[in-house]
């Protein structure tokens, strides 16, 4: 039984001085490769699916393949809903047994988004699952859909995390979703404001497609221990899959794609370290 709490795995990352990647998945051969390559490098993993995919990839379908994926696991791993807008999408997700889910009420005014993220921690705490928030707004949705970035508010983010008490907090530091037009310039400076301030709260970096590893890195060391990554990986699946032979060699090389693009980054976020499992 491997599956964990999120909560769990960013405590660790914090005192190990990493991040947890948080990969997207859509099918099975992604939630295969993902888990492969968390296996292979012998350091826990989130997997998530976003309310905006549920289209195409049915939560009661996709759910529940996770969570065995992450019960059979030979690491820990947590399953997260990513981007929950509504609070009946939420409670499906903790019904089905997602150990974490976040509400983004990052475009509902500072007050709205703090009362709404409250009785979202209420609720998942019944569950006994994480909860992930957001604040500032990151550019683009996770469908590429035009949203401007607005940085966070340092102030604002503190307050936020006081308030509410959530366990991880996506924080919009000039970051995207999606393909980034030219070089991202990450805000550091708001994350330099808020060190020390926000307890146990781990933040969060969204629209980890793009960045370079000396940002990751840095953004690390500024308290960012979850990092998610959805367009990397769906477009090397989309990649691999042009000119299989067949089915098989289609899905083979998907979730190859998928376990290659989740090494890649588990690598450059942190290994897991021994002493500490
Ligand atoms: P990318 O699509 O840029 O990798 O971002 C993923 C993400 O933040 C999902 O919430």
């Amino acid at each position: 039984m491997s599956l964990i709490n999120m909560k769990e795995l960013l405590a660790e990352a914090r005192a190990q001085n990493r991040a947890v990647g948080a990969f997207s998945v859509s099918s099975m051969e992604m939630i295969c490769g993902v888990v492969r390559a968390a296996e292979a490098l012998d350091t826990p993993v989130i997997l998530q699916v976003a309310q905006v995919r549920l289209p195409h990839s049915p939560l009661h379908v996709i759910g529940p393949a996770m969570l065995a994926a992450a019960r059979n696991a030979q690491v820990p791993v947590a399953v997260h809903l990513d981007h929950g807008m509504t609070e009946d999408c939420i409670r499906k997700a903790l019904d089905i047994g997602f150990t974490s889910v976040m509400f983004d009420g990052s475009r509902l005014p500072m007050e709205e988004n703090i009362a709404r993220t409250r009785e979202i921690a209420r609720l998942a705490a019944r569950y006994g699952a994480s909860v992930e928030a957001e604040i500032g707004v990151v550019g683009k949705t996770e469908t590429g859909a035009a949203l401007t970035a607005q940085c966070a508010d340092p102030e604002e983010a503190v307050r936020f995390v006081a308030e509410t008490g959530v366990d991880a907090l996506a924080v919009a530091i000039g970051n995207a979703h999606g393909v980034y037009e030219g070089t991202p310039e990450l805000r550091f400076d708001v994350l330099e404001r808020m060190q020390g301030r926000c307890g146990d709260t781990a933040f969060v970096l969204h629209g980890g497609t793009g960045i370079s590893d000396e940002d990751f890195r840095r953004a690390i060391s500024l308290g960012m221990h979850k990092i998610n990554i959805a367009t990397a990986s769906f477009m090397a699946v989309h990649q691999a899959a042009q000119g299989a032979k067949d089915y098989f060699d289609m899905s083979a090389r998907m979730a190859g794609a998928a376990e290659a693009v989740a090494r890649q980054h588990i690598g450059i976020f942190g290994i897991r370290k021994e002493a500490a499992t």
